[in-house]
């Protein structure tokens, strides 16, 4: 599956994908899945990778699901396309590292859950708006987001849905460190560099060690999520707010139960 929106190279043995559909704030269409997810299982098989690197575009790394497929075709939106990559994310055995400018946001933020090194820039703004949108929490981040950074600030972004800063995801764990625009990817891609330097064998298993404890029950918690995800698309909650992103108005929860 090749699609423009998604960049891949494989160069001093990283393999950089880079989300490519500025005029949409990268947001994330089925093709952009099933090419990542693609080029995600290729690196994993290749030797001459030996490390991943999630980037964006200038000022700007992922606006999340594509909200016209949520709202046009919510089976394939929310179901096995993303469910894929979740998975290719989580069976990729070599290190992942993510540079992240500007927004950030659904995906775009649950992604960097599943990194192993993440920086971000200061003008960074991640945000988990699922309960926002009439949905509920996705690539596991109902069960790693209290992990990472207990239960009362889980709830918080995961809730409330509200926009958060770099320093503040910083802050809650979900971050190595912030920089300027301008240095994050390439300090990203030094780090990535460094870890392209390690043995390979014994980077591997200190990855696969440091994830043994969550990996199963994080593939389990990414179908269960996934089951109850698809099918609230397409109740009035998700429709109101979908219809109201479309419509660029607020969207108007008063008359629900
Ligand atoms: N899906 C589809 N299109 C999206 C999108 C998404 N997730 N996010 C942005 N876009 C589109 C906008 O509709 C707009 O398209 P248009 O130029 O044809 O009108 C274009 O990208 C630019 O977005 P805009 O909102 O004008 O840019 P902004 O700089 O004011 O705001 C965001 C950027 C990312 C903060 C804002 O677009 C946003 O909140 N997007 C939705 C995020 C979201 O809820 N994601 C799903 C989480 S589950």
């Amino acid at each position: 599956m090749s699609t423009e929106h998604i960049v891949t190279e494989i160069r001093d043995r990283i393999l950089t994908i880079r989300l490519n559909r500025a005029d949409k704030k990268n947001a994330i269409s089925g093709a952009m899945y099933k090419a990542m997810t693609e080029a995600l299982i290729a690196g994993n098989a290749n030797p001459e990778v030996r490390v991943v690197l999630f980037t964006g575009t200038d000022g700007c790394f992922c606006s999340g699901n594509d909200l016209v497929d949520f709202l046009n075709s919510p089976g394939d939106a929310g179901g096995r396309i993303v469910a894929n990559f979740m998975h290719a994310v989580v069976d990729t055995g070599k290190p992942i590292v993510a540079a992240v400018t500007g927004p950030s946001i659904g995906v775009g933020t649950t992604v960097l859950l599943h990194c192993d090194l993440v920086y971000a820039a200061e003008n960074a703004r991640f945000q988990m708006p699922f309960v926002n949108i009439g949905i509920c929490p996705e690539f596991a981040s109902s069960l790693l987001m209290p992990v990472i950074m207990g239960h009362p600030r889980a709830a918080e972004l995961l809730l409330l849905g509200e926009a958060f800063t770099a320093a503040k995801a910083r802050e809650y764990g979900l971050v190595n460190a912030v920089l300027p625009e301008a240095d994050v990817e390439a300090h990203a891609r030094a780090q990535a560099l460094k870890l392209a330097a390690q043995p390979p064998n014994a980077m591997r298993t200190a990855k696969s060690l440091l994830k043994r404890w969550t990996r199963e029950q994080v593939k389990d918690v990414i179908g269960v999520e996934v089951n109850h995800f698809v099918p609230m698309l397409t109740q009035p909650e998700a429709r109101e707010a979908l219809n109201a992103f479309m419509e660029k108005r607020k969207p108007d929860f008063s008359a629900f139960n």
